[in-house]
C-alpha cells in the first residue's frame, strides 16, 4: 500500500465499499496501476460471536456506525475520485443497503459514476489486487454463503460449472463449531483445533462420493458430525482431544469431497490456471491439498493473500477498475436490491 501523501490532480481513483455481511470495509484504488492506496475493514465477529452467527439487524446497525467512521479517513483522496463502487448483491438485504446508500450519496454528490459489484466477482478479483488479471481461469469459491466452481472467461462472462445443493463450505465449518460450542466464525477455530487432532479417528461420510454429479453437498456431513457429538455424550461432555479429533476428521472429509469433485472437473476443463477464493480459502490444510492436486494435473494454483480471502473492499475496488474501463455503470437512482430485470441464465454469475 502506498503511504498517505498529496496526490496530483491527474491521479484517478475509485472508492469501493463492502457491507454484504458482517465486515464494514472501504478501499481506495488507483485506476492506472491497480495500486491499493487505502484499505480498512472493521469486522463485527466479536459482536456476533455470542449468537453463534450473524444477526442481520445488529450487523446493519454496526455498518451504520462503522462505515461513516472509515469514510472519514478517506478525506485526503475524495477529490481524486473518478468513480464509486459498491457490493450490491448477493448478501444480507439490510446490510447491503448501508453500503449502497453511502455509495449513492457519494456518486450523486460528486457527480461521478456508480459501479455495482457482484460480491462473488469481487472475491474472484481478490486474486488480482495490485496485479494484472489472469484469464481464462477456473475458480473454486468457498465462502460462508457459496460453494461453486466457476469458469471465468472475462469480466462479464463467468459460468458456474458446479455448485452446492445445500450448505456452503464456510457454513459447514461454522455449524460444526457451533455444535461443539466453539464460537463464531467456525472456520479458523476448527482449522486451529484440527492441527493437533487425529483426522482418522472418526469415519465421517464423504458427501456424494458415489454420485457422478459434479456438485457439492455439506448438509449430510453436518448431520454426521451432530450424531458423532451425540455419541460422545453431547458438546459439554467432549474432551479437548475429542474436539481436536472431530475437527480434524471433519476437515478431512470436506477436503476429500472438494478434491473428488474438482478432479472430475479438471478432467473436463483444459484451462491451466486454477484458483481458490473466499473466506474458507484461507484454510492452509485445504490450500496445501490443492497444491498437490494442481501439480498432479499440471495446473497453476493461484490464491489471494490471507488478509484478502474474507470479505473486504479492496477486492471490490479491483473488480471496479476493470468495470470502470468498460463503463459498466448504473444510474444511482436505479441501483436497488430488488432485481426487476430477468436474469440471463441460472448458470451465469
Ligand atoms: O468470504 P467470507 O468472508 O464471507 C462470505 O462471503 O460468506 O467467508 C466467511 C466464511 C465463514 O463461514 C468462515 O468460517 C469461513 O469463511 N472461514 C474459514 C476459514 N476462515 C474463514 N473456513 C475454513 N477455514 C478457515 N481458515
Ligand atoms: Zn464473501
Amino acid at each position: 500500500m502506498e503511504t498517505n501523501r498529496k496526490f496530483s490532480t491527474g491521479t484517478t481513483m475509485i472508492l469501493s465499499i463492502e457491507s454484504s455481511c458482517d465486515d464494514s470495509s472501504i478501499a481506495i484504488t488507483k485506476i492506472e496501476n491497480n495500486k491499493l492506496i487505502f484499505h480498512k475493514k472493521i469486522s463485527q465477529e466479536k459482536e456476533h460471536a455470542c449468537y453463534g452467527g450473524v444477526v442481520p439487524e445488529l450487523a446493519s446497525r454496526l455498518h451504520a456506525i462503522d462505515l461513516p467512521n472509515i469514510l472519514e479517513e478517506t478525506k485526503p483522496y475524495l477529490n481524486s475520485l473518478k468513480a464509486v463502487a459498491v457490493t450490491n448483491q448477493p448478501g444480507l438485504g439490510v446490510t447491503l443497503l448501508e453500503g449502497i446508500a453511502m455509495a449513492k450519496t457519494i456518486a450523486v454528490n460528486k457527480n461521478i459514476p456508480l459501479i455495482p459489484v457482484h460480491h462473488l466477482k469481487g472475491h474472484i478479483y481478490s486474486l488480482f489486487i495490485e496485479k494484472e488479471q489472469i484469464l481464462p481461469l477456473l475458480v473454486l469459491l468457498i465462502s460462508g454463503g457459496h460453494t461453486q466452481i466457476i469458469r471465468v472467461e472475462n469480466l462479464e462472462k463467468m459460468t458456474i460449472l458446479a455448485t452446492s445443493i445445500d450448505d456452503s463450505v464456510g457454513e459447514s465449518f461454522d455449524k460444526t463449531a457451533k455444535m461443539m460450542g466453539l464460537g463464531y466464525p467456525g472456520g479458523p477455530l476448527i482449522e486451529k483445533l484440527a492441527i493437533n487432532g487425529d483426522e482418522n479417528r472418526f469415519e465421517l461420510p464423504i458427501p456424494l462420493r458415489n454420485s457422478k454429479l459434479i456438485a457439492f453437498s455439506l448438509s449430510g456431513l453436518k448431520n454426521a458430525v451432530r450424531l458423532t457429538i451425540e455419541s460422545l455424550g453431547g458438546a459439554e461432555a467432549m474432551t479437548e482431544k475429542d474436539r481436536a479429533d472431530l475437527s480434524a476428521s471433519f476437515q478431512k472429509a470436506v477436503k476429500l469431497h472438494l478434491l473428488q469433485k474438482s478432479k472430475k472437473l479438471f478432467a473436463q476443463e483444459s484451462i491451466k490456471d486454477f484458483a481458490i477464493v473466499g473466506g474458507a480459502s484461507a484454510n492452509l490444510y485445504i490450500r496445501s491439498a490443492y497444491e498437490k492436486l494442481c501439480k498432479e494435473f499440471q495446473k497453476t494454483l493461484h490464491t489471494a493473500p490471507l488478509e484478502f480471502c474474507s470479505d473486504n473492499a479492496a477486492m471490490i475496488g479491483r473488480y471496479a477498475i476493470e468495470a470502470y474501463k468498460k463503463k459498466l455503470f448504473i444510474n444511482p437512482y436505479e441501483i436497488d436490491l430488488v432485481h426487476t430485470k430477468k436474469r440471463q441464465s441460472g448458470t451465469l454469475l
